[in-house]
């Protein structure tokens, strides 16, 4: 399903009131498509104004017009590589700019491919550790500013992957563990100045680019993914989950990390 085409988060709005939001400005790392867009769109469609980061300066501009067409806010689109903080911090500044504050943060930038650790070079383990963990630390230090301001919140987008052993991903296991860590300590860090950090983990979910890399390209693409709801999980039931921690609901909920899977990661636990 190709992102552009994503139904509206009705579901999310189903459950929230619809202007939670109002008022509040997300900026989110790999916004411009997948899980993060979805996060992105379901924030906004409860009120929020957003910034969307990523690398390929025409997806994200894309993206950007197509969220706000569907959800009424405004959405900027803001060039920038993680592993680089100043042109984080660029973005961030645009940001000020445009809306004047920053309340949630989403750091869902991320890199992935399958290889066993004897065929990965240092440079491609380096990668994909720059991408996901500096990538986040750097997002942090560039946006904790403004949200020590608003007494906001992050959600780190991590894995489940690396609970236990996953075959060919040495690189992203050890990367989406220090994304945890970061996480962990950010949230008592920062918890006695009002603010929270989460973690989302993320299992199968349908449709997406981490999923395509890590099926198998010459067979049915769903094959060896299960949960114990009997379904892959859609992008939407991520974003919901994104709502909820950002919420007053959450209020006491920090330095916590919440699977989305489906009690897949159960499931493998007992064969
Ligand atoms: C082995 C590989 C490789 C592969 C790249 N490399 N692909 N090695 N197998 N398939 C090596 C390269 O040879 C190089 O090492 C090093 O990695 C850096 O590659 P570059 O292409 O120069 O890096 P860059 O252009 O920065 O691209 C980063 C990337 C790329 C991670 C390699 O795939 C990317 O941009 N991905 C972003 C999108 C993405 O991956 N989305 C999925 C996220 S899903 P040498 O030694 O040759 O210099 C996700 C969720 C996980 O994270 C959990 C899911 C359940």
């Amino acid at each position: 399903m190709p992102t552009s085409d994503l139904a509206p988060v009705v579901d999310s709005t189903a459950v929230f009131m619809p202007d939670i939001f109002k008022g509040k400005v997300l900026f989110c790392t790999g916004g411009g498509s997948g899980i993060c867009r979805a996060m992105t769109e379901a924030v906004m469609r409860h009120g929020a104004d957003a910034t969307i980061v990523g690398r390929n300066v025409e997806r994200i501009t894309k993206t950007a017009a197509e969220l706000a067409a569907a959800t009424g806010r405004a959405c900027l689109p803001a060039q920038a590589d993680v592993r680089q903080p100043k042109l984080l911090q660029d973005a961030v500044k645009k940001t000020i700019e445009r809306f004047g504050r920053i309340d949630f943060v989403i750091c869902g930038a991320a890199g992935n491919f399958l290889a066993p650790i004897s065929g990965l070079s240092e440079n491609a383990f380096r990668t994909v550790v720059e991408i996901d963990t500096l990538g986040t630390y750097n997002t942090i230090k560039a946006t904790l500013p403004h949200v020590r301001e608003s007494k906001g919140a992050y959600i780190h987008v991590s894995a489940t992957l690396h609970w236990r052993g996953t075959p060919y991903q040495v690189h992203v296991s050890a990367a989406k563990a220090g994304v945890d860590a970061t996480s962990a300590v950010l949230a008592v860090e920062e918890g006695p100045r009002g603010v929270r950090s989460n973690v989302i983990a993320p299992g199968p979910i349908a449709g997406t680019e981490g999923m395509d890399r890590l099926s198998n390209k010459s067979g049915d693409r769903q094959q060896g993914w299960s949960s114990a709801l009997g379904r892959l999980g859609d992008v939407r039931d991520v974003a919901n989950t994104a709502v909820f921690l950002f919420s007053d609901a959450a209020s006491f909920v920090s330095g916590q990390v919440i699977a989305v899977d489906g009690a897949s990661e159960s499931i493998r636990g007992f064969t």
